[in-house]
């Protein structure tokens, strides 16, 4: 079975001190729980304090973007390989840089392959608009994130997948767990099988995000095919986080 993962995007939040006792709580909490991976991926200026402070515990580091590209003029953006050095994961292709700063299916996937080459493991982002949803569209929007960010892309082994519905993200109203596992256990699944077969393809880790919280994290974890959660804004409050690693953790039976 796909490894239980639950990563804390924090977007653009926290101060340097909120940040830092944030993962202190956090490396309290939930530092040592053995069968899941626990993520958290502070803003670029506090990845050095939050890795330092969670030093120790298994508690992993993940940066929220980076530039494909090794090195160069390239003012305010970071590289994989600095990345590398203080991060286990980078998540890309979330549906903020996709509506904000441009990116495309081309450009996550050429993040996808850079990340893997510098030793990332990738939280790939996918997910429809409320518009597409409506449209009927959901599933062929999905299938072409996933086939487009993967062009190329060899080896699943450091993959992890989250499918966060554009509409479910921050809006405190979830996807409910059937439509989640209608859509992961569904068109994500299939094209993972399709571009990596068995059993490769089932041990990537699939996470389901928009609005995770404390109360609706366990409906969703009882779902086969829905192996973890990448969680915004109840990411930001340490109970509320711990609460959602532990209820995965339980009902994934790793604790
Ligand atoms: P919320 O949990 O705040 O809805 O954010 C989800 C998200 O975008 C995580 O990447």
């Amino acid at each position: 079975m796909a490894r239980p993962t639950v990563a804390g995007n924090w977007k653009m939040n926290t101060s340097l001190a909120e940040a830092k006792s944030l993962a202190r709580d956090l490396r309290a909490s939930i530092g040592d729980i053995n069968g899941i991976d626990r993520v958290l991926c502070p803003p670029f200026p506090y990845l050095m304090l939050v890795r330092e402070t969670v030093a120790g515990s298994s508690i992993g580091i993940g940066a929220q973007n980076m530039n494909y590209q090794e090195k160069g003029a390239f003012t305010g953006e970071v590289s994989p390989s600095m990345v590398a050095e203080l991060c286990d994961y980078v998540i890309l292709g979330h549906s903020e840089r996709r509506a904000l700063y441009g990116e495309t299916d081309e450009s996550v996937n050429l993040k996808v392959e850079a990340a893997l080459k510098a030793g990332l493991k990738p939280i790939l982002c996918v997910g429809e608009t409320l518009a597409q949803r409506e449209a009927g569209a959901a599933e062929s929007i999905v299938g072409k994130q996933i086939t487009k960010a993967l062009d190329g892309v060899e080896n699943a082994s450091s993959l992890v997948v989250a499918y966060e519905p554009v509409w479910a993200i921050g809006t405190g109203v979830p996807a409910t767990p059937e439509l989640a596992a209608e859509i992961m256990g569904g068109v994500i699944q299939r094209n993972l099988i399709a571009l990596y077969g068995e059993p490769a393809a089932l041990e990537v880790p699939l996470l389901y995000g928009g609005s995770v919280n404390p109360d609706s994290v366990q409906g969703f974890m009882e779902q086969g095919c829905i192996h973890g959660a990448l969680v915004g804004g109840a990411s930001l409050k340490p109970e509320d986080f711990a609460h959602i690693v532990r209820t995965t953790a339980g009902v994934k039976g790793v604790s």
